[in-house]
Protein backbone atom coordinates (compact mmCIF):
# COMPACT_ATOMS: atom_id res chain seq x y z
CA UNK A 1 0.00 0.00 0.00
CA UNK A 2 1.12 3.39 -0.67
CA UNK A 3 1.23 6.72 1.86
CA UNK A 4 -1.60 7.72 0.10
CA UNK A 5 -3.77 5.33 0.48
CA UNK A 6 -2.78 5.23 4.47
CA UNK A 7 -3.54 8.77 4.55
CA UNK A 8 -7.31 8.48 2.41
CA UNK A 9 -8.57 5.44 4.74
CA UNK A 10 -7.03 6.61 8.11
CA UNK A 11 -8.93 9.81 8.63
CA UNK A 12 -12.07 7.55 7.00
CA UNK A 13 -11.35 4.72 9.69
CA UNK A 14 -10.96 7.10 12.53
CA UNK A 15 -14.87 8.86 11.21
CA UNK A 16 -16.04 5.54 11.04
CA UNK A 17 -15.06 4.58 14.73
CA UNK A 18 -15.99 7.99 15.78
CA UNK A 19 -20.12 7.09 13.76
CA UNK A 20 -20.13 3.81 15.57
CA UNK A 21 -19.50 4.89 18.78
CA UNK A 22 -22.07 7.71 18.65
CA UNK A 23 -24.70 5.04 17.45
CA UNK A 24 -24.32 3.13 19.80
CA UNK A 25 -24.82 5.28 22.48
CA UNK A 26 -27.95 6.10 20.61
CA UNK A 27 -29.24 2.62 21.28
CA UNK A 28 -29.01 2.99 25.04
CA UNK A 29 -31.40 5.46 26.66
CA UNK A 30 -29.33 8.69 27.19
CA UNK A 31 -31.34 9.47 30.39
CA UNK A 32 -29.72 6.71 31.92
CA UNK A 33 -25.58 7.44 30.87
CA UNK A 34 -26.31 11.32 31.59
CA UNK A 35 -29.32 11.79 34.10
CA UNK A 36 -30.59 14.91 33.64
CA UNK A 37 -30.96 17.20 36.58
CA UNK A 38 -33.39 19.15 35.65
CA UNK A 39 -35.26 16.72 33.69
CA UNK A 40 -35.47 15.10 36.76
CA UNK A 41 -36.52 17.76 38.58
CA UNK A 42 -39.33 18.00 36.46
CA UNK A 43 -40.23 14.55 36.62
CA UNK A 44 -40.58 14.65 40.29
CA UNK A 45 -42.81 17.63 40.20
CA UNK A 46 -45.22 16.06 37.70
CA UNK A 47 -45.52 12.49 40.38
CA UNK A 48 -45.80 14.71 42.97
CA UNK A 49 -48.53 16.95 40.63
CA UNK A 50 -50.37 13.97 39.90
CA UNK A 51 -50.53 11.78 42.93
CA UNK A 52 -52.04 15.10 44.55
CA UNK A 53 -54.26 15.36 41.72
CA UNK A 54 -55.93 11.73 42.13
CA UNK A 55 -56.15 12.17 45.80
CA UNK A 56 -57.43 15.39 45.53
CA UNK A 57 -60.54 14.06 42.93
CA UNK A 58 -60.62 10.81 45.32
CA UNK A 59 -61.43 12.10 48.43
CA UNK A 60 -63.81 15.11 46.72
CA UNK A 61 -61.98 17.53 47.81
CA UNK A 62 -62.33 19.81 44.33
CA UNK A 63 -64.44 22.53 44.70
CA UNK A 64 -66.57 24.11 42.22
CA UNK A 65 -66.50 27.48 43.71
CA UNK A 66 -64.01 29.72 42.33
CA UNK A 67 -63.63 32.16 44.98
CA UNK A 68 -61.09 31.24 47.35
CA UNK A 69 -61.56 31.02 50.51
CA UNK A 70 -60.15 33.66 52.70
CA UNK A 71 -58.19 31.82 55.43
CA UNK A 72 -56.21 30.45 52.20
CA UNK A 73 -56.09 33.98 51.09
CA UNK A 74 -54.17 35.10 54.13
CA UNK A 75 -51.54 32.40 53.57
CA UNK A 76 -50.73 33.37 50.33
CA UNK A 77 -48.00 35.98 50.13
CA UNK A 78 -47.89 37.72 46.79
CA UNK A 79 -44.52 39.29 44.70
CA UNK A 80 -45.44 41.36 41.35
CA UNK A 81 -42.24 41.86 39.97
CA UNK A 82 -41.67 38.01 39.44
CA UNK A 83 -45.53 36.92 39.24
CA UNK A 84 -45.03 34.89 42.01
CA UNK A 85 -47.54 33.67 45.03
CA UNK A 86 -46.14 31.47 47.90
CA UNK A 87 -48.11 29.83 50.81
CA UNK A 88 -46.74 29.90 53.66
CA UNK A 89 -46.58 26.81 55.49
CA UNK A 90 -45.32 27.63 58.99
CA UNK A 91 -41.73 24.90 60.27
CA UNK A 92 -41.19 24.01 56.15
CA UNK A 93 -38.64 27.23 55.64
CA UNK A 94 -41.36 30.13 55.57
CA UNK A 95 -39.05 32.49 56.96
CA UNK A 96 -36.56 32.10 54.66
CA UNK A 97 -38.86 32.08 51.92
CA UNK A 98 -40.55 35.86 53.27
CA UNK A 99 -36.77 37.20 53.40
CA UNK A 100 -36.44 36.09 50.11
CA UNK A 101 -39.84 37.71 48.71
CA UNK A 102 -38.81 40.78 50.26
CA UNK A 103 -35.74 41.22 48.54
CA UNK A 104 -37.02 40.35 44.92
CA UNK A 105 -39.43 43.34 45.39
CA UNK A 106 -36.24 45.17 45.15
CA UNK A 107 -34.39 45.51 47.86
CA UNK A 108 -31.39 43.24 46.36
CA UNK A 109 -29.12 44.92 48.46
CA UNK A 110 -29.95 43.61 51.72
CA UNK A 111 -28.56 40.16 52.45
CA UNK A 112 -31.33 37.74 53.60
CA UNK A 113 -29.50 37.57 57.12
CA UNK A 114 -29.73 40.90 57.74
CA UNK A 115 -33.34 40.76 57.73
CA UNK A 116 -35.04 39.99 61.54
CA UNK A 117 -36.93 37.10 62.42
CA UNK A 118 -39.63 39.19 63.89
CA UNK A 119 -39.38 41.77 61.16
CA UNK A 120 -40.00 39.30 58.51
CA UNK A 121 -43.28 38.20 60.03
CA UNK A 122 -44.62 41.83 60.08
CA UNK A 123 -47.10 41.64 57.22
CA UNK A 124 -46.50 45.22 56.23
CA UNK A 125 -43.35 43.73 54.50
CA UNK A 126 -44.76 41.45 51.85
CA UNK A 127 -48.40 41.55 50.99
CA UNK A 128 -50.97 38.65 51.23
CA UNK A 129 -53.92 37.93 48.44
CA UNK A 130 -56.52 38.39 50.76
CA UNK A 131 -55.80 42.38 51.16
CA UNK A 132 -56.31 42.70 47.29
CA UNK A 133 -60.40 43.00 46.18
CA UNK A 134 -62.08 39.20 44.61
CA UNK A 135 -61.35 40.50 40.73
CA UNK A 136 -57.54 40.91 41.39
CA UNK A 137 -56.91 38.12 43.51
CA UNK A 138 -58.37 35.83 40.82
CA UNK A 139 -55.78 36.95 37.89
CA UNK A 140 -52.83 36.87 40.30
CA UNK A 141 -53.98 33.16 40.97
CA UNK A 142 -54.55 32.62 37.42
CA UNK A 143 -51.43 34.56 36.14
CA UNK A 144 -48.96 34.03 39.01
CA UNK A 145 -46.25 31.31 39.42
CA UNK A 146 -47.81 29.52 42.78
CA UNK A 147 -45.68 27.58 44.63
CA UNK A 148 -46.12 25.71 48.23
CA UNK A 149 -43.76 23.80 50.71
CA UNK A 150 -44.55 20.95 52.67
CA UNK A 151 -42.63 18.63 55.10
CA UNK A 152 -43.12 14.99 56.92
CA UNK A 153 -46.47 15.66 58.86
CA UNK A 154 -45.18 14.53 61.92
CA UNK A 155 -41.73 16.18 61.90
CA UNK A 156 -43.66 19.42 61.54
CA UNK A 157 -45.40 18.82 64.20
CA UNK A 158 -42.33 18.29 66.59
CA UNK A 159 -40.88 20.94 65.01
CA UNK A 160 -43.74 23.73 66.04
CA UNK A 161 -43.46 21.66 69.67
CA UNK A 162 -40.13 22.74 69.92
CA UNK A 163 -40.11 26.29 68.74
CA UNK A 164 -43.34 27.31 70.23
CA UNK A 165 -43.55 25.47 73.29
CA UNK A 166 -40.08 25.04 74.15
CA UNK A 167 -38.94 28.68 73.46
CA UNK A 168 -40.11 31.60 75.19
CA UNK A 169 -42.01 33.47 72.82
CA UNK A 170 -44.98 35.02 75.11
CA UNK A 171 -48.42 34.04 72.74
CA UNK A 172 -47.32 30.41 72.92
CA UNK A 173 -45.32 30.07 76.46
CA UNK A 174 -47.50 31.80 78.44
CA UNK A 175 -51.09 32.20 76.98
CA UNK A 176 -51.38 28.65 74.99
CA UNK A 177 -49.43 26.81 77.65
CA UNK A 178 -51.20 27.79 80.26
CA UNK A 179 -54.20 27.05 78.29
CA UNK A 180 -52.82 23.34 77.87
CA UNK A 181 -52.01 23.26 81.55
CA UNK A 182 -55.34 24.09 82.40
CA UNK A 183 -56.66 21.43 80.49
CA UNK A 184 -54.65 18.46 81.74
CA UNK A 185 -53.27 19.21 85.31
CA UNK A 186 -55.08 18.48 87.84
CA UNK A 187 -52.45 21.21 89.82
CA UNK A 188 -53.50 24.67 88.81
CA UNK A 189 -49.87 25.70 90.14
CA UNK A 190 -48.43 23.54 88.24
CA UNK A 191 -46.04 25.50 85.71
CA UNK A 192 -43.17 23.36 84.44
CA UNK A 193 -43.16 22.94 80.77
CA UNK A 194 -45.78 21.69 78.44
CA UNK A 195 -44.81 18.36 77.83
CA UNK A 196 -45.13 16.99 74.08
CA UNK A 197 -48.08 14.60 74.97
CA UNK A 198 -49.87 17.15 76.36
CA UNK A 199 -49.12 19.29 73.66
CA UNK A 200 -50.73 16.62 71.34
CA UNK A 201 -53.77 15.77 73.55
CA UNK A 202 -54.50 19.31 73.16
CA UNK A 203 -54.39 18.97 69.52
CA UNK A 204 -56.23 16.40 69.36
CA UNK A 205 -59.18 17.75 71.43
CA UNK A 206 -59.76 20.61 68.85
CA UNK A 207 -61.39 21.01 65.02
CA UNK A 208 -58.50 20.58 62.54
CA UNK A 209 -60.05 23.79 61.59
CA UNK A 210 -59.32 25.91 64.32
CA UNK A 211 -55.93 24.61 64.88
CA UNK A 212 -53.20 27.38 64.52
CA UNK A 213 -51.18 27.95 61.68
CA UNK A 214 -48.09 26.22 62.96
CA UNK A 215 -50.06 22.84 63.04
CA UNK A 216 -53.03 23.01 61.05
CA UNK A 217 -52.57 20.47 58.24
CA UNK A 218 -50.77 21.60 55.40
CA UNK A 219 -53.35 21.21 53.24
CA UNK A 220 -56.07 23.08 55.05
CA UNK A 221 -53.84 26.05 55.01
CA UNK A 222 -52.87 26.63 51.10
CA UNK A 223 -56.12 24.00 49.67
CA UNK A 224 -53.56 22.49 47.20
CA UNK A 225 -57.06 20.69 45.60
CA UNK A 226 -58.07 23.98 44.26
CA UNK A 227 -55.33 26.68 43.96
CA UNK A 228 -53.52 24.58 41.29
CA UNK A 229 -50.08 25.29 42.58
CA UNK A 230 -46.91 25.50 40.02
CA UNK A 231 -44.29 24.01 41.77
CA UNK A 232 -45.03 21.47 45.12
CA UNK A 233 -41.90 21.81 47.22
CA UNK A 234 -40.76 19.65 50.11
CA UNK A 235 -38.46 20.23 52.76
CA UNK A 236 -36.64 16.96 52.48
CA UNK A 237 -35.56 18.37 49.22
CA UNK A 238 -35.77 22.78 49.90
CA UNK A 239 -32.53 23.39 48.40
CA UNK A 240 -33.24 21.88 45.19
CA UNK A 241 -36.71 22.94 44.71
CA UNK A 242 -35.59 26.31 46.51
CA UNK A 243 -33.13 27.12 43.50
CA UNK A 244 -35.75 26.04 40.83
CA UNK A 245 -38.33 27.98 42.24
CA UNK A 246 -36.20 30.98 41.65
CA UNK A 247 -35.07 29.91 37.90
CA UNK A 248 -38.59 29.57 37.51
CA UNK A 249 -39.75 32.94 38.16
CA UNK A 250 -36.80 34.09 37.17
CA UNK A 251 -34.95 35.84 39.88
CA UNK A 252 -31.42 37.43 39.83
CA UNK A 253 -29.21 34.91 38.83
CA UNK A 254 -27.17 36.12 41.97
CA UNK A 255 -30.02 35.94 44.51
CA UNK A 256 -30.05 32.04 46.42
CA UNK A 257 -32.75 30.74 48.82
CA UNK A 258 -30.93 31.36 52.53
CA UNK A 259 -30.46 29.23 55.53
CA UNK A 260 -30.70 31.57 57.95
CA UNK A 261 -31.69 29.43 61.64
CA UNK A 262 -33.68 31.47 63.68
CA UNK A 263 -32.50 29.98 67.28
CA UNK A 264 -28.56 29.51 65.50
CA UNK A 265 -27.13 27.23 68.53
CA UNK A 266 -29.85 24.41 68.45
CA UNK A 267 -30.14 21.37 65.87
CA UNK A 268 -32.62 21.60 63.72
CA UNK A 269 -35.56 18.93 63.77
CA UNK A 270 -34.14 16.07 62.22
CA UNK A 271 -35.53 12.50 61.98
CA UNK A 272 -33.71 11.22 65.33
CA UNK A 273 -35.27 14.42 67.29
CA UNK A 274 -38.78 13.33 65.81
CA UNK A 275 -38.28 9.79 66.60
CA UNK A 276 -37.45 10.81 70.29
CA UNK A 277 -40.89 12.67 70.40
CA UNK A 278 -43.31 10.29 68.90
CA UNK A 279 -41.56 7.86 71.05
CA UNK A 280 -43.06 9.49 74.03
CA UNK A 281 -46.65 8.85 72.45
CA UNK A 282 -48.99 5.81 73.53
CA UNK A 283 -50.05 3.69 70.25
CA UNK A 284 -54.05 5.68 70.33
CA UNK A 285 -52.20 9.06 70.02
CA UNK A 286 -50.27 8.13 67.53
CA UNK A 287 -53.36 6.76 65.63
CA UNK A 288 -55.27 9.58 65.90
CA UNK A 289 -52.46 11.84 65.25
CA UNK A 290 -52.10 10.07 62.11
CA UNK A 291 -55.51 10.47 61.39
CA UNK A 292 -55.53 14.38 61.95
CA UNK A 293 -52.98 14.34 59.36
CA UNK A 294 -54.15 11.94 56.70
CA UNK A 295 -54.42 13.97 54.02
CA UNK A 296 -51.23 15.67 54.74
CA UNK A 297 -49.63 11.83 54.47
CA UNK A 298 -51.42 10.99 50.92
CA UNK A 299 -51.79 14.20 49.44
CA UNK A 300 -47.77 14.75 49.15
CA UNK A 301 -46.96 11.76 49.50
CA UNK A 302 -45.35 10.76 52.60
CA UNK A 303 -45.40 7.20 54.50
CA UNK A 304 -47.53 6.94 57.35
CA UNK A 305 -44.74 4.04 58.59
CA UNK A 306 -42.54 6.84 60.52
CA UNK A 307 -40.27 4.53 61.81
CA UNK A 308 -38.80 3.17 59.04
CA UNK A 309 -39.10 6.82 57.20
CA UNK A 310 -36.93 8.36 60.24
CA UNK A 311 -34.63 5.55 60.63
CA UNK A 312 -31.18 6.52 59.80
CA UNK A 313 -30.51 6.67 56.07
CA UNK A 314 -26.85 6.96 54.67
C1 LIG B 1 -43.79 8.58 46.71
O1 LIG B 1 -42.71 8.54 47.63
C2 LIG B 1 -41.86 7.42 47.48
C3 LIG B 1 -40.88 7.40 48.61
O2 LIG B 1 -40.33 8.64 48.86
C4 LIG B 1 -41.20 7.50 46.10
O3 LIG B 1 -40.34 6.42 45.92
C5 LIG B 1 -42.29 7.50 45.04
O4 LIG B 1 -41.70 7.67 43.78
C6 LIG B 1 -43.27 8.61 45.30
N1 LIG B 1 -44.39 8.46 44.38
C7 LIG B 1 -44.83 9.46 43.65
C8 LIG B 1 -45.95 9.12 42.70
O5 LIG B 1 -44.39 10.58 43.72
C1 LIG C 1 -53.85 37.79 33.41
O1 LIG C 1 -54.34 36.88 32.45
C2 LIG C 1 -55.48 37.34 31.76
C3 LIG C 1 -55.93 36.23 30.86
O2 LIG C 1 -56.03 35.03 31.56
C4 LIG C 1 -55.12 38.61 30.99
O3 LIG C 1 -56.26 39.10 30.36
C5 LIG C 1 -54.59 39.66 31.97
O4 LIG C 1 -54.14 40.80 31.28
C6 LIG C 1 -53.45 39.09 32.79
N1 LIG C 1 -53.09 40.06 33.81
C7 LIG C 1 -51.86 40.34 34.15
C8 LIG C 1 -51.69 41.32 35.26
O5 LIG C 1 -50.89 39.86 33.58
C1 LIG D 1 -51.59 26.47 94.98
O1 LIG D 1 -51.14 27.73 95.41
C2 LIG D 1 -51.94 28.30 96.43
C3 LIG D 1 -51.48 29.71 96.75
O2 LIG D 1 -50.25 29.99 96.19
C4 LIG D 1 -51.90 27.40 97.67
O3 LIG D 1 -52.72 27.91 98.69
C5 LIG D 1 -52.38 25.99 97.28
O4 LIG D 1 -52.25 25.12 98.40
C6 LIG D 1 -51.61 25.45 96.10
N1 LIG D 1 -52.22 24.21 95.68
C7 LIG D 1 -51.55 23.09 95.44
C8 LIG D 1 -52.34 21.92 94.98
O5 LIG D 1 -50.35 23.01 95.52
Amino acid sequence: MNQKVLLFLLPNCIFGIFLFGFFCKRQKPLTRDFPDPAEDWLATQNDRKSTLASVCLKNNLLRSRSELDSNVASQLFVEHRHKFVYCEVPKVGCSNWKRTIFILQGNLNTEASEIEHDHIHQTTLIRKLVSYPPATQNEVLSNYTKVMFTRHPLERLVSAYRDKLLHFEPFYSITVANEIRAMFRKNRNSTGKVSFQEFVNFILSKPPSSLDIHWKPMFLLCDPCNVRYDVLGKYETLGLDSQHVLEVIGAPAGLHYPSVKRYGSEKRTDGDITLEYLRQLNTEQIERIKKLYQMDFVLFNYTMNYEDYFSPRD
